[in-house]
C-alpha cells in the first residue's frame, strides 16, 4: 500500500519557516516511522528563494509567488511563518491564512499579532469551511501551552492565567536584577545575542504579550478583544534602582506579567510589570526563557516553562501541530458565555510600590503623604537606600537634567493594601509637580498570585 503523505504549504523562509524545514528535510524518516505517515513540504513561499538554504537541494520547491502555496492543489496543511514588516503585512498574512482556510487548507501559524488583529475573522473561517487553524508556536515558542490547555486541560476549567510571554523582556528583567545592568545595557546585550528586534518597542512596550494575552483569551473563552482593550504597560521606565530597592528592602523580583483572570462569568486580563515575592516560582525564571502559570478547577495550579523562543523549539510546535491535524486532534475552545470585563480588579486592594526621582527640596515627602492621605491611601513605608553620585549622574544624563547630581533625590513609598484607582488618582495629581524629575513609577506588590510550591 503506498504510505500515506502529508503535503504541507509553507509560507516564509527565515528564521522559524527555515526550522520547519530543517526537521522535515532532515529528520523525514524518521518521522514517518514514528508517525506511519510522511510529512512533505510541498511548496515554500518567499521572496528570494535563491538566497535560501534548501533551495540547492529542492530549487522546484521554492516559488516567489504566494499563491502557489495557498491554492496548489495538492497542499492539504499550510505552515504559515511570515515576519510582519509593515504594519499593513499583518492584513495581508491575514488574507494569506483565510484564503487557505476558504479553499479548505487547514493552517497552522507562529503569528500571534495576525490572530491578535484577525482571530475572529480567522476562527469563524476555519468554522465555516470545516477546517482548522492551530496556533502553538504563537504563544510561548516551545512550550505546549497551546495543547495544554485546549487539549489536556480540555474538561477542566481555567481559572487565572499569568505569563512570562515575552522572552526579550525577561532577559533585560534578569539582567538588570542579577547581574546589576542598566535597563539600556540589558537590552544592548539582548539584541547582540539575538533575543530582542533592533527595534525592541513591541517587546519592552508590552505589545507582544498582549497579543499573546488576546489568542489566550480567544483560545480559553471564545473572546475576541481589540488590542486597545487589554491595559497594557511595559518595562521601559524600570530602572536599577527598582530592582535594588525590591531585592534590598521588599523580597521581590519585577516581572512582566500577562495576566487572565476569571471571576464567576467575568473574565480580565492586563499586561504589567509586576512585583512578585522571591519565593515565588514566577519570580525564579530568568534570561530569555518564558513561564506560564495556570490555575484551573480540577487540576489546581500548574507551572509550564521552557523556550519561548528559536528555531528548533518554534518549528517544532509548527510541525506538532501539522502532526495534530493529520491525526484529527481538535483543540477545545472556550465558547461560554463569559463577559470581559476591564475593570474586574476595581475593587480588588494591593500593596502597592511607588518609586519617586525628585529634586530635593524641602517639604516634598510629606507633600506626597498629603496627596496619598487626601485619596484615602494609607502609606506602609518611606524607605531610601544610599544612592552614589554615580547612580544620580546616571539619571541627569539619561533624563538631560540641567541640576547637579546631588539634587536628585530617589526613595520609595509602599502602600498598604488600597484599590489601584485611588493610587492612579494621587499619582496623575502629582506627577506634574515642579520637583517631579521623571514620572513616578507605580507597581502592584505580589497580587495574591497563585504559587505551584505553596510559596
Ligand atoms: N523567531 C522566533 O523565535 C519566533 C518565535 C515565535 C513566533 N515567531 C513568529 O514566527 C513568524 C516568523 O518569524 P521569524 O523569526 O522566522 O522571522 P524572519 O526570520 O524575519 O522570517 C520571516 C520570513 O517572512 C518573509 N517576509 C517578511 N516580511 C514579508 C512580507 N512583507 N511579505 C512577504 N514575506 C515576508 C521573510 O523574508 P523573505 O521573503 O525574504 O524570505 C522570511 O522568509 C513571525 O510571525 C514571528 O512572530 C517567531
Amino acid at each position: 500500500m503506498a504510505e500515506r503523505v502529508i503535503k504541507i504549504g509553507l509560507l516564509g523562509s527565515g528564521t522559524v519557516g527555515e526550522g520547519v524545514q530543517d526537521i522535515i528535510f532532515d529528520d523525514g524518516d524518521g518521522l514517518a516511522n514514528k508517525l506511519g505517515y510522511r510529512l512533505d513540504i510541498e511548496k515554500i513561499y518567499t521572496r528570494s528563494p535563491k538566497k535560501k538554504r534548501w533551495h540547492a537541494k529542492f530549487p522546484g520547491k521554492f516559488t516567489s509567488d504566494p499563491e502557489d502555496v495557498i491554492s496548489h492543489p495538492d497542499v492539504s496543511i499550510v505552515v504559515e511563518a511570515l515576519g510582519l514588516e509593515r504594519p499593513e503585512d499583518t492584513e495581508v498574512v491575514a488574507s494569506y491564512v483565510i484564503k487557505a482556510l476558504e479553499g479548505g487548507m487547514s493552517v497552522v501559524t507562529a503569528n500571534k499579532a495576525v490572530l491578535a488583529g484577525f482571530g475572529r475573522e480567522i476562527h469563524a473561517a476555519a468554522q465555516r469551511n470545516n477546517t482548522l487553524i492551530r496556533f502553538e508556536a504563537s504563544v510561548a515558542g516551545g512550550i505546549p501551552i497551546i495543547r495544554s490547555l485546549g487539549e489536556g486541560l480540555a474538561s477542566d476549567s481555567i481559572t487565572g492565567l499569568y505569563g512570562i510571554l515575552n522572552g526579550t523582556c525577561n532577559y533585560i528583567l534578569s539582567g538588570i536584577s542579577n547581574d546589576g545592568k542598566t535597563f539600556n545595557d540589558a537590552l544592548r546585550q539582548a539584541q547582540e545575542l539575538g533575543y530582542a528586534e533592533t527595534d525592541p518597542e513591541a517587546d519592552i512596550k508590552g505589545f507582544d504579550t498582549r497579543d499573546k494575552v488576546i489568542v489566550l483569551l480567544q483560545l480559553l473563552y471564545g473572546i475576541f478583544l481589540k488590542k486597545e482593550d487589554v491595559e497594557t504597560e511595559g518595562i521601559e521606565r524600570l530602572e536599577k534602582i527598582d530592582f535594588d530597592y525590591a531585592r534590598k528592602k521588599l523580597g521581590t523580583n519585577i516581572k512582566l506579567l500577562g495576566s487572565i483572570r476569571r471571576s464567576g462569568d467575568k473574565v480580565t486580563a492586563s499586561v504589567t510589570p509586576i512585583m512578585i515575592k522571591n519565593s515565588h516560582v514566577l519570580s525564579r525564571v530568568d534570561g530569555a526563557l518564558n513561564a506560564v502559570l495556570v490555575e484551573s478547577r480540577y487540576c489546581e495550579t500548574m507551572c509550564f516553562m521552557g523556550k519561548g523562543a528559536g528555531a528548533g523549539p518554534t518549528a517544532n510546535s509548527l510541525t506538532s501541530d501539522v502532526i495534530s491535524i493529520a491525526d484529527g486532534a481538535r483543540l477545545t475552545t472556550g465558547s461560554e458565555s463569559l463577559q470581559f470585563d476591564r475593570d474586574l480588579d476595581a475593587d480588588t486592594e494591593y500593596r502597592h510600590y511607588l518609586r519617586f526621582l525628585v529634586r530635593d527640596r524641602a517639604g516634598i515627602v510629606s507633600d506626597i503623604l498629603g496627596h496619598l492621605k487626601k485619596n484615602q491611601v494609607n502609606v506602609d513605608e518611606v524607605l531610601q537606600l544610599r544612592h552614589s553620585t554615580e547612580e544620580k549622574a546616571y539619571f541627569k544624563k539619561k533624563l538631560g537634567l540641567e541640576c547637579s547630581p546631588d539634587e536628585i533625590l530617589p526613595f520609595i513609598i509602599t502602600l498598604e493594601p488600597c484599590k489601584a484607582a485611588a493610587v492612579k488618582l494621587t499619582m496623575e495629581q502629582i506627577k506634574g509637580q515642579d520637583c517631579m524629575l521623571a514620572e513616578p513609577v507605580l507597581l502592584k506588590i505580589i497580587p495574591g498570585l497563585p504559587d505551584v510550591s505553596g510559596g
